[in-house]
């Protein structure tokens, strides 16, 4: 037995708060919490100082495996999600071949079951994500899809979306859409209108691309009655055309990342390329309109879009070139307690709501809470400890991240994956036996 004492056990899943003791059984399940010094175990781990909640649980995580192993692998990916108190992941599928067959899907997850955190991964909507023809859903389904999306596209052809939608809800599967119609993008990446844009004379990405699709497809949900997640929402319209749909059919459910409730459109000019992602990051107003949205549960997921580049890919020039996207697994919860829990927007168990159970009653995985006989996936951080990051605080194989040389508060100071450790920081003290 393993006791984790003397910390403050937060838990979105049951709604437990206080300083209490959480025992882990030898079977890596959660045995249940007491006042402090009522339980006892032969192993224990000293928790004083801070916070003991369930794993984090990512829903968009861009692992590159396969394809595009120089980025990032399963391997470095679990890593990176470790050390940022992450235990289970969804990776995204716009992988090298994309994850439109039985074959790829059950390569990725077999090989995903050897790594220390709970691999789980998405499938494609459409063949080689062309938007054209939906793929065997059924097939997919039975080969373990968590969820299904072209992440990186939308699906233009409403009648292919339909046909998804349908046969995907038939199948108690969801279907999760990056929602950019690319006719209102000359480049993408940078929000249109912005500083950023008109230093680099571009035209950029209209925020039109974000909610023209997020219009058509929360009505079309609407109409089928079916479930449908808006990924990384940008924009307070897309945020309002949710809220509004939500309203008429609960089945409805959006995500937002760190990077587009911590930053603004301005991030390019300060940091380049490392602040260009998709859909872009925009104005304050819209950044103040997510956070929201995360307060009033039009948004209740929280998902880094972990999207790890080279440093020669993000070097191209014009940067406006260099591919999209930001590394996320080791910031986002800092960031969360930064913009989130400091300035008074949401207490700490309404956002570590929105990175556990949240995700996990979702996408329906068995994460996401310490109730007694859960899977003892477990993060332990300080929340009030500072840290500055730097190019080698990462452990992705990508440091592609805009918030180099920032001071971030709340340091993960242990994860642990099925009652094991799987990341611990320097400074945390590790098990001591009785
Ligand atoms: O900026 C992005 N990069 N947004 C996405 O949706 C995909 C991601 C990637 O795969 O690099």
């Amino acid at each position: 037995m393993l006791l984790i004492a003397n910390g403050t056990i937060i838990d979105p899943g049951t709604g437990f708060e206080g300083k209490e003791d959480l025992l882990i059984g030898d079977d890596g399940k959660i045995v249940g919490h007491a006042p402090y010094g009522e339980l006892t175990a032969d192993r224990i781990l000293d928790a004083s100082g801070c916070i003991v909640a369930p794993g984090l649980v990512d829903t968009h995580s861009h692992f590159r495996d396969p394809g595009f192993t120089y980025k990032e692998d399963l391997h470095t990916g679990s890593l990176a999600a470790a050390a940022g108190g992450y235990t289970t992941v969804i990776l995204m599928a716009n992988t090298k071949p994309p994850v439109d067959s039985v074959e790829t899907l059950t390569d990725i997850l077999s090989r995903g079951k050897k790594e220390a955190i709970h691999i789980y991964s998405a499938a494609n909507v459409t063949r080689g994500m062309s938007g054209r023809k939906v793929n065997d859903l059924e097939a997919l389904a039975h080969a373990g899809a968590s969820v299904f999306t072209d992440d990186g596209k939308p699906i233009l052809d409403e009648a292919v979306f339909r046909a998804a939608l349908e046969k995907a809800n038939s199948l108690g599967i969801p279907v999760s859409l990056h929602e950019e119609d690319p006719q209102y993008i000359r480049e993408n990446g940078i929000n249109a209108g912005s500083k950023a844009a008109l230093s680099l004379h571009i035209t950029g990405s209209d925020r039109m691309a974000e909610i023209s699709m997020v219009e058509r497809d929360t009505r079309i949900a609407e109409e089928l009655g079916a479930r449908l997640l808006i990924q990384h929402i940008s924009t307070k319209e897309g945020v309002d055309l949710v809220r509004r749909a939500r309203a008429r059919n609960p089945r409805i459910h959006a995500e937002a990342t760190p990077q587009h409730f911590s930053l603004t459109e301005d991030a390019v000019l300060t940091t380049g390329s490392l602040a260009k992602v998709n859909p872009p990051l925009r104005t304050e107003e819209d950044r103040l309109a997510i956070i929201h949205g995360l307060q009033d549960g039009t948004i209740d997921i929280i998902a880094t879009d972990h999207a790890p580049h080279s440093t020669e890919e993000k070097s191209v020039t014009p940067l406006w070139k260099a591919p999209s996207g930001m590394i996320g697994l080791e910031t986002a919860l800092s960031l969360s307690i930064q913009k989130l829990v400091e300035p008074g927007y949401l207490a700490m168990m309404d956002m570590l709501a929105l990175l556990t159970c949240n995700p996990a009653d979702y996408y329906r995985l068995p994460a996401g809470t310490l109730a007694p006989g859960a899977c003892a996936d477990i993060v332990i951080f300080d929340p009030a400890a500072r840290r500055t990051i730097t190019k080698d605080s990462f452990h992705s194989k990508s440091h592609n991240s805009p918030f180099i040389g920032e001071e971030l508060p709340g340091a993960v100071r242990c994860t642990l994956a099925s009652g094991r450790i799987i990341y611990q920081d320097n400074s945390f003290g590790g098990i001591s036996k009785k």
